[in-house]
């Protein structure tokens, strides 16, 4: 039996698109204005992908960035896990483009999809690879291009979502490092919740389904509110319990940002003064499955988290999914 190892993060990036979409341009599309959309949701702006830009564009160089951080030459990456909801392709796995993209010859390579949650789920997933022994060098991306399946007519959606990616080096490290605790949750019973009806074996991709725009993210908004502060307050408080971690111990909370007053109303929940936080959903907007990776990066970058900080990041999305995770980095 391979021995059992702790994973730790070694090495991280970040790409964004260089578009930058304005609260005061979306004034010009759809009838809002960005009192509103500060006020109700903490977004100033937000990132938008060109026309030739796809997830796997902005995967690709958030990857490049963090084996370069971590001092990994391509051929070195065992596993690439992308988490997406907005793949290139249904299929092939946009982690397979990554992998050949960058030459990662040796590399397996999968999407997870688990919502806004999926790169906490793929965290999990690459860590116990490292945990149990089998690999010693595995590329977690998260990466979404919402707008591109987003409804640029409705205003209660268009105006929440950017595009970029976020990717971690996950390797063997020494304790007291690296992942401490891990919960996953999903009820099957919200998927209706947020969701994108069309163009899989359900719904398949028809003149009708494209004329009914039935290709876009719909999403009931009040009800996702009220159960992301719910579900990701148990998760956050079930995983320092699980580390056996004390609340007062977390350097940087990392919530998806998805809208400042649910972060505001989950730091409030679990007691974690505003300067613990971390949102930068005002110059980014929800970029689902990048969110937490993007603020882990800029966390690290700016000094936020340094060597042995405990980081404690939490996720919810569609599924419905959720889940926390506690890194010591
Ligand atoms: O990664 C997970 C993704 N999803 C989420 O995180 C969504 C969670 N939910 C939310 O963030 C909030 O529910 C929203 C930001 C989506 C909406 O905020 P809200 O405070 O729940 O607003 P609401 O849906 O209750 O709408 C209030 C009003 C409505 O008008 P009436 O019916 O009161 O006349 C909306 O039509 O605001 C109107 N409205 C807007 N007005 C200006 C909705 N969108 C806009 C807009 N600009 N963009």
């Amino acid at each position: 039996m391979p021995e059992t190892r702790t994973a730790g993060v070694t090495g991280l990036g970040m790409s964004v698109p260089s578009r930058v979409l304005t609260n005061h341009d979306l004034e010009q599309m759809v009838e809002t204005n960005d009192a509103w959309i500060r006020e109700r949701t903490g977004i100033r702006e937000r990132r938008i992908a060109a026309s030739g830009e796809s997830t796997s564009s902005f995967a690709f160089e958030a990857s490049l960035r963090a084996l370069n951080a971590a001092g990994l030459e391509p051929a070195e990456v065992e596993l690439i896990i992308v988490a997406t909801a907005t793949p290139d392709m249904l299929f092939p796995a946009t982690a397979c483009l990554v992998q050949h993209q960058l030459g990662a010859k040796r590399a397996a390579a999968f999407d997870l999809e688990a919502g806004c949650s999926s790169f906490i789920y793929a965290m999990a997933v690459g860590a116990q690879f490292i945990s149990t022994g089998c690999l010693r060098n595995v590329l977690v991306v998260g990466a979404d291009t919402l707008s591109k399946i987003t409804d640029w007519r409705d205003r209660s959606t268009c105006v929440l979502f950017g595009d970029g990616a976020g990717a971690v080096v996950l390797q063997p490290v020494e304790p007291p490092r690296g992942v401490l605790s891990v919960v996953l949750r999903a009820d099957g019973s919200g998927a209706d919740l947020l969701k994108m009806p069309a163009g899989g074996s359900r719904l398949p991709t028809s003149e009708e389904t494209a004329r009914s725009g039935l290709h876009h993210l719909v999403m009931n908004g009040r009800e996702i509110f009220k159960f992301a502060v719910r579900a990701m307050g148990e998760a956050a408080a079930e995983a320092l319990r699980s580390g056996g971690l004390k609340q007062e111990e977390v350097d940087c909370f990392i919530p998806h940002q998805a809208n400042v007053r649910i972060i505001d109303a989950l730091a409030k929940r679990l007691c974690l003064p505003p300067e613990k936080v971390l949102i930068n959903v005002d110059r980014y907007g929800n970029t689902s499955s990048a969110s937490i990776p993007i603020a882990l990066y800029e966390a690290v970058s700016t000094g936020r988290i340094k060597s042995g900080s405990l980081a404690l990041l939490v996720a919810f999305g569609a599924g419905l999914t959720w889940g926390a995770l506690a890194l010591r980095y």
